[in-house]
């Protein structure tokens, strides 16, 4: 194994001596490109994006924008990053000097007051610029109606919910945005996605008695695991980085699983979709495309697209968090984990996952290399995340719905519950109240006030334990008063 080294704005440079803990942005920063900012470094701000270098869902190399502040710079080894300062230098396709056509956007459309925010919005907006469907999604702006979302370009604006402005305000940064074009066939980003993306390498970076570590198979990983159960494993780093920054926490050994083929695979079969348990929400959604309709429903809700190019099913369900967005969703889809270990694998139902606050069956030593999800579906779903804010927030509550209603009568019912309990729970004695009764408002009032009764929710800074449980109950009205319609058509 070679030493460490990221190629930065097309200028490869080792790693060394920084520890195996910093991330990116400190790298960088340390470095002299400070454009690259720190505002709340933990994923909430988007002031520190930068684009990576991915394997694509289209051409063979996505430009794809993640938060620097949560990822060790030890995990891209042997990787590409481009920077705000790279944009116009690799990126511009010009002379000296010369913008970015995402920076020129903003400068002459007025997105950018303080500045501080701004390499982070032009590095996401440059992800979006090179997403290589967006341009089939473009129209002539009067056929494009009133989409707030989306603009006459293809542009997704979901592409900038990870960063926020405190000065410019949205509308110049939303008009830079919708202004972009189609990358030219002379701009060096866009001709870079055409080429391979960079291999995965094994790493092997320790220093100071502390050590990130990547192999390039699952056997391999699993038998290293085996060696150093107390390893801290990590896939987009968007939790243990929170933990490295805001809670100073160390460790020994961290391992890195985000690359390793066998936990990216994505399957459709007749009985299950099964997904690779490192494979980012992002991919997720680009590949399903809507396959499986509650987690279609998920995705724009978990936090910000910054955050999902680097999420994982994996690491959401291996933090165990209460709070966590996926598992509502994947108890309501009765989703199991399927967990290996270096002698073989073994499959356990989520709803039997979680044994207590941030703890499951997960043995030392054990990987979730993927989630099953039974097919058929449930036709009748939601997923309702109540939180502060639209998106870029932590639910206060979340709650997820599948049912199946047949002739008015609702055959099965499964409800998945965030934030009411230690783990993420099954409202089972709700599911009960619904299940062999007909889907009317009559069974939806009596069956919202048991919902109203389930979990133990608490008081915190988030909500209080009685909005908690009345949300509860609110969030079956408003699916019955959404669905009636299309179950009784
Ligand atoms: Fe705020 Fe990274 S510094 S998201
Ligand atoms: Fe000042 Fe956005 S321009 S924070």
């Amino acid at each position: 194994m070679t030493a460490p080294r990221i190629t930065v704005n097309g200028t490869e440079a080792p790693i060394s001596p920084a520890a195996p803990h910093t991330t990116v942005l400190d790298l960088l920063r340390e470095r002299g490109l400070t454009g690259t900012k720190e505002g709340c470094a933990e994923g909430e701000c988007g002031a520190c994006a930068i684009l990576v270098a991915r394997p694509g869902t289209g051409e063979p190399t996505d430009w794809v924008a993640v938060n620097a502040c949560l990822l060790p710079a030890a995990a891209l080894d042997g990787q590409e990053v481009v920077t705000s300062e790279g944009l116009a230098t690799v990126g511009a396709a010009g002379p000296p000097g010369t913008l970015h056509p995402v920076q020129e956007e903003m400068a002459v459309r007025g997105g950018s007051q303080c500045g501080y925010c701004t390499p982070g919005f032009v590095c996401s907006m440059a992800a979006e610029y090179y997403r290589p469907d967006r341009c089939a999604h473009a129209e002539p702006a009067e056929a494009t109606g009133p989409d707030p979302e989306h603009g006459p370009n293809g542009f997704d604006l979901h592409a900038l919910s990870g960063n926020l402005c405190r000065c410019t305000g949205y509308r110049p940064i939303r008009d830079a945005a919708f202004a972009v074009g189609a990358p030219t066939d002379e701009d060096p980003l866009a001709q870079r996605r055409a080429q391979s993306p960079p291999a995965a390498v094994a790493t092997e970076y320790v220093r100071d008695g502390s050590a990130f570590l990547r192999r390039n198979t699952l056997g391999e990983t699993l038998r290293l695991l085996r060696e150093r159960p107390d390893a801290v494993v990590v896939a987009g780093s968007t939790d243990w980085g929170v933990e490295v920054n805001i809670r100073a926490r160390r460790a020994d050994c961290v391992i890195a699983v985000d690359r390793l083929p066998e936990l990216r695979e994505l399957r459709v079969g007749s009985d299950a979709v099964e997904i690779g348990a490192a494979l980012t929400l992002t991919e997720i959604e680009r590949r399903l495309d809507g396959r499986v309709p509650l987690l279609a429903e998920l995705f724009p809700q978990f936090a910000s697209r910054l955050i999902r190019n680097g999420a994982t099913l994996g690491g959401n369900l291996g933090t165990g968090s209460p709070i966590g967005d996926s598992p509502p969703v994947l108890l309501a889809l009765e989703a199991s984990v399927v967990l290996a270990d270096a002698d073989g694998e073994r499959q356990v139902p989520l709803a039997e996952y979680f044994t207590g606050y941030r703890q499951s069956v997960r043995r030392p030593g054990e990987l979730i290399r993927a989630v099953r999800v039974p097919l058929p579906l449930s036709p009748v779903v939601a997923f309702h995340k109540i939180a502060k804010r639209r998106f870029d927030d932590i639910s206060s509550v979340a709650v997820a719905f599948a049912l199946d209603v047949e002739d008015g009568i609702v055959r099965k019912a499964r409800i998945g519950l965030g934030g009411v309990a230690a783990t993420p729970i099954r409202a089972l004695t709700t599911e009960e109240a619904l299940e062999g009764r007909p889907w009317t408002a009559e069974t939806v009032e009596a069956a919202a006030r048991v919902l109203r009764t389930e979990g133990t929710p608490m008081n915190d800074q988030r909500a209080s334990a009685a909005y908690r449980s009345a949300m509860l109950g609110q969030s079956l009205l408003k699916l019955y008063a959404q669905t009636t319609e299309a179950v009784s058509s």
